[in-house]
């Protein structure tokens, strides 16, 4: 499970009448495993700070991220980093691609990463599962928008994580690849108990969830369960 205990996060602006401002403000929630749940909220919400401090990748201003029994920013760099490629799959809202890679090398990095030489069978199934095993041998900058999202859906899934986190993904892919993208996750959550977290602006999304969180200027709150 895991758990956000009272995460803030404050940004220092320069301008403005305060110097700082909450952009997450004492959020607390547990994802679980099997479970998809359901990040909305308008632009500039928190909703990607959030997920960022949820995924080992910002030190929160306040509180505290725990996977089961591990408090995430209590642990050294290095072993922080560690858990992270190990447990944690982040889908990133921007571009995330290693340029001087292949589709098929860009998927199997985090497994890399890990020291292992990495399963390019099963990679190249979540690139099939995802419409893009064609591209398998092509370079990130021959890839369009919605084709190099999917490669970071591959990437994420590949690496075999326990906790997905999703930022909107999809955001630039059309109606028949979020169909495919949104089951893609569900099944990761149902049929392989993984914890999920789907952070979208999408509608078509809600049935996908077992859970919706919204968040308003920083703050959380929980909407009823579909
Ligand atoms: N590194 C940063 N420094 C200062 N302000 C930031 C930084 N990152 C995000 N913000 C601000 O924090 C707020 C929340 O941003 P973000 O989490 O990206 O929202 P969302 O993902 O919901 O659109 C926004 O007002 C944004 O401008
Ligand atoms: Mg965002």
């Amino acid at each position: 499970m895991l758990h956000a205990e009272n995460l803030s996060m404050r940004y220092f602006r320069k301008t403005g009448q305060a110097n700082h401002f909450h952009a997450v403000k004492d959020v607390s929630l547990a994802l679980r495993p099997g479970e998809v749940a359901l990040l909305t909220g308008r632009s500039g919400s928190g909703k990607t700070t959030l997920l960022h401090m949820l995924a080992g990748l910002l030190t929160p201003t306040e509180g505290r991220v725990r996977l089961d029994d591990t408090d995430l920013y209590a642990l050294p760099d290095a072993a922080l980093s560690r858990l992270r490629n190990a447990k944690l799959g982040v889908i990133p809202q921007g571009r995330s691609a290693v340029d001087t890679l292949t589709v098929l090398e860009n998927v199997l990095l985090p497994q890399q990463l890990r020291g292992e030489k990495g399963d390019a069978k099963g990679a190249l199934r979540w690139l099939e599962a995802l419409g893009i095993a064609n591209l398998r041998d092509a370079r990130p900058a021959e890839l369009s928008g919605g084709e190099l999202r999917r490669m970071a859906i591959a990437r994420a899934l590949a690496g075999n994580p326990e906790v997905v986190l999703a930022d909107e993904p999809t955001g630039d892919l059309d109606d028949e690849n979020t169909a495919a993208v949104l089951s893609l996750l569900r099944k990761a959550a149902v049929e392989e108990g993984k914890t999920v977290l789907l952070v979208t602006h999408d509608s078509e999304a809600l049935p996908y969830g077992d859970r919706i969180y919204r968040m308003e200027s920083g703050a959380l709150s929980a909407q009823s369960e579909e």
